[in-house]
């Protein structure tokens, strides 16, 4: 590995310290407070902390591997888990369809109307996990790229 990389792997080192201690700060601030709504916001900033570690942490795994070696077709039981996760997600999305008409306190709708654009996304990135999953052939490096693209941009 070049100096650069080196570098470049070691900046990227420090971002996952400073996620982390993020996520410390967060959950410390959380104790401060009884306020049910900030302390959620304050978890689910956590929550994207951790996310981003881990994000973080896929970025150095690539920078050691050479991209083709990334992807390849999955075995019989981890389609059949896929299988099951899309339905699972299904099962959730449907859930909450049905109750957030059952309530009349808007502030309730709004978290639950939130959570069904999580629902929405998460089911739709099963459903294309399995697509990939299951095609005979070899999936093609940018076919996982777009996915990626499209699916999972879980930040935004
Ligand atoms: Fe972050
Ligand atoms: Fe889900």
């Amino acid at each position: 590995m070049s100096t650069d990389k080196q570098k470049f792997k070691m900046m990227i080192g420090e971002r996952v310290e400073n996620e982390k201690e993020a996520v410390r700060l967060l959950h410390d601030s959380m104790g401060k407070t009884n306020n049910t709504v900030i302390r959620l916001l304050l978890y689910q900033l956590a929550l994207d902390s951790t996310k981003h570690e881990h994000m973080l942490r896929a970025i150095s795994k690539l920078l050691e591997t050479p991209s083709k070696e990334q992807f390849r077709w999955e075995g019989e039981e981890f389609r059949k888990a896929i299988e099951n996760h899309v339905e699972v997600e299904r099962e959730m999305l449907e859930g909450f369809e049905k109750i957030v008409d059952k309530t009349e306190d808007k502030r309730v709708r709004f978290i639950l109307e939130d959570i069904i654009s999580d629902e929405k996304k998460h089911h739709a990135i099963m459903k294309r996990v399995h697509e990939l999953v299951c095609e005979g052939e070899k999936v093609k490096d940018e076919k996982w790229w777009d996915f990626l693209f499209r699916y999972s941009r879980l930040t935004g």
